[in-house]
């Protein structure tokens, strides 16, 4: 299966395709996640990186581009994965179709999670992520069971640097401007599956399950 989750920061990207990674045994691919570990380990990436993530702007396209294909050539992925946060530009998009057809391989679903720009603020300033394996809570949709502690890893729970109001809203604008084109792109590949992601956790995992299983 190889799936792209397409939505806005906040709209559950990570959380349901982390849930997918343990059904389906398939990897998930972050960008996000990729450029945080850069810039945590404080690599020449991670530090040219960091400066557009702080101001919720997207880091350029060559940065992201050399990663992805780096990362879908790895043995784990060939089975199958799950793009999280990537494509976020039609240039993106068409360097992806350009670099699958290379490798004999198509895009077979696009998971469009829509959820209201007032909602994914809630999320967004509430989120709490694990320093350790990155597992996301929500202080009140979804809290840990020991109060800044990972319920998987024990490990600590800190707030992302872009997870202030500020930087939410420009990441919000950055979205309807840049990435929210990919809902039409992908809709005239016929490969568009669009998700009410205004539901809980368990509700759209379901979702997510009858699209995959043609329910
Ligand atoms: P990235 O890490 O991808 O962030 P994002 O797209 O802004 O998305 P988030 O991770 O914030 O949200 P999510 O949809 O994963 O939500 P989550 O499941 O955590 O990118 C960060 C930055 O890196 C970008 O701004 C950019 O600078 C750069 N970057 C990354 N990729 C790039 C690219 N391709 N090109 C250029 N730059 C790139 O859930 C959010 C919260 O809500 C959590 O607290 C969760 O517990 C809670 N929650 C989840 N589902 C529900 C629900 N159903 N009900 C209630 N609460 C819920
Ligand atoms: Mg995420």
């Amino acid at each position: 299966m190889n799936i792209i989750f397409l939505g806005p920061p906040g709209a559950g990207k990570g959380t349901q395709a982390k849930i997918l990674v343990e059904k389906y045994g398939i990897p998930q691919i972050s960008t996000g996640d990729m450029l945080r570990e850069h810039v945590a380990k404080g690599t020449e990436l991670g530090m040219k990186a960091k400066e557009y993530m702080e101001k919720g702007q997207l880091v350029p396209d060559e940065i992201i581009l050399s990663m992805v294909k780096e990362r879908l050539s790895q043995d784990d992925a060939q089975k199958g994965f799950i793009l999280d946060g990537f494509p976020r530009t039609v240039a993106q998009a068409e360097a992806l179709d350009k670099l699958l057809e290379e490798m004999g391989k198509k895009i077979e679903y696009v998971l469009a999670l829509i959820v209201p720009d007032e909602e994914l603020v809630t999320r967004l300033t509430g989120r709490r992520t694990c320093k350790n394996c990155g597992m996301m809570y929500h202080i009140k949709f979804k809290p840990p069971k020991v109060e800044g502690k990972c319920d998987a890893c024990g490990g600590e729970l800190y707030q992302r640097a872009d997870d202030n109001e500020e930087t939410v809203r420009n990441r919000l604008k950055v979205y309807h401007e840049q990435t929210a084109p990919l809902i039409e792109y992908y809709k005239k590949k016929g490969v568009l599956f669009e998700v009410d992601g205004n539901k809980s956790i368990e509700e759209i995992t379901q979702q997510l399950i009858n699209i995959l299983e043609k329910k």
